[in-house]
């Protein structure tokens, strides 16, 4: 039995999916071996994930016998393992990073939400070959009955529903720059090679018959839960959310965003001092303008999607760098440390409160025969498990 985990990282996410998997399956043949390949970019830190397997309370490996943990560094828009040898496939939270960056925007760090037709067309072109690629990679390596499960980053019929935390990001990348702090060319530079696919996205390769080898069993979308939202609703604290966020923000985006600053960086320039700036730049702002929503001043709650919109591209604008009355607002402990002079518009305002709107993710399940329509998956850690726990247990593996 083989089950690979594509884009597997460091594993953290894996344990509770890939423990499930194995005990369905000894439910069924308790002494029957079980090989997990987790694969990656060649860059992963694999040695974390092995670390983490073998000293981690929550590793699945801890009271489960005859499994075998391995890993391979390729990417998985082309083959990872001979054909015929994956009983069941599963990627979560990676599908939406693109093969390439297609094209370079200077109107927002995302091409997807660039101003310019072109280039969200180029990003849609890209997202349409490597879906192709991950599914034409994954229909030969599957076993027959074999079947894929994969949880990406997805898109709304009007939003992606990452906008909110997207333009921040910009903003912020756009007050380094008015700091002096970044060029033009790498302000440039900073666009993120991610986007979200529509459930039509996902089903056109099945549709136009690109896999025939395959059978689309089901996508389903759904709104992403935001525990770090969650916590700011109980509490109130903006500072902490602020700061969750960025940490996340780095932790996804932060290579990209060193990556962009270029080889020939002027040593005078300490590129992680730069990331800090940028990261408190995003805290600071998350955190102002959420503080003062909190206190009252949320006036923009209930805003359609079309004024969302509108207020979208008003804010592509950058913001001048001026001083202001914003501490007028009631800006909550740990946010009134401003890194640097930058003010929120009232059209910031507005858009941060359209967070209201989380990430959308799709979930799709995939298999190499068309018997069986599978559930989908989910978010959180534990809402994830109890999701997948319906494909996984109608999943046919063989004796
Ligand atoms: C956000 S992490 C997700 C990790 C984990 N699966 C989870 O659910 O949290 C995305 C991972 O996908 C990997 N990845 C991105 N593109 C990839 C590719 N073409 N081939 C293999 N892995 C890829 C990244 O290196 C990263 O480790």
């Amino acid at each position: 039995m083989t089950i690979a985990d594509y884009g597997a990282s460091q594993g953290r996410n894996s344990m509770g999916p890939m423990g499930r998997a194995i005990d369905l399956v000894r439910e069924r043949d308790a002494d029957r071996p079980v090989q997990v390949v987790h694969t990656d970019l060649p860059s992963n830190d694999f040695a974390s994930l092995f670390t983490l397997l073998a000293d981690d309370p929550a590793s699945y490996l801890r009271g489960r016998g005859e499994v075998h943990p391995l890993a391979v560094g390729r990417s998985y828009f082309d083959a990872v393992l001979p054909a015929g040898s994956v009983d069941l496939g599963w990627s979560s939270n990676a599908l939406h990073w693109m093969s390439h960056s297609p094209i370079e925007v200077d109107d927002h760090a995302w091409a997807t939400f660039s101003a310019c037709a072109q280039a969200r067309s180029a990003v849609d072109a890209v997202l349409a070959d490597d879906w192709l690629r991950f599914l034409r990679a994954r229909s030969r390596e599957l076993r027959p009955g074999g079947r894929v499960v994969c949880q990406f980053m997805g898109r709304g019929e009007e939003q992606q529903g990452f906008e909110w935390m997207a333009d921040h990001f910009w903003q912020a990348i756009l007050a380094l720059r008015a700091a002096g702090q970044l060029t033009e060319a790498e302000t440039r530079r900073m666009t993120a090679p991610s986007a979200g696919r529509s459930p039509e996205q996902i089903a056109a390769p099945f549709a136009a018959g690109l896999v025939p080898e395959l059978a689309l069993d089901h996508v389903s979308r759904f709104v992403s839960p935001d525990p770090f939202w969650d916590e700011y609703r109980e509490t109130g604290d903006a500072a902490r959310l602020g700061a969750r966020w960025a940490a996340m923000m780095r932790a996804a985006n932060g290579p990209n965003f060193a990556a962009a600053l270029g080889s020939g960086l002027d040593p005078a320039r300490d590129r992680d001092a730069l990331l800090d700036a940028l990261t408190q730049e995003l805290a600071w702002r998350v955190a102002a303008i959420r503080s003062a929503a909190f206190r009252g001043t949320c006036w923009c709650r209930s805003a359609s999607a079309a004024e969302f919109q509108a207020k979208n591209s008003a804010s592509r604008t950058p913001h001048t760098a001026t001083t202001h009355d914003w501490k007028a607002h009631s800006i909550g402990a740990g946010a009134s440390r401003r890194p640097m002079n930058s003010r929120p518009t009232s059209r910031t305002l507005a858009k941060a409160t359209t967070r209201i709107t989380a990430p959308e993710v799709p979930s799709t399940v995939v298999s190499n025969d068309s018997s069986v329509a599978a559930t989908s998956t989910a978010q959180t850690r534990t809402a994830r498990l109890a999701r997948i726990e319906g494909i996984l247990e109608s999943f046919p593996y063989k004796r």
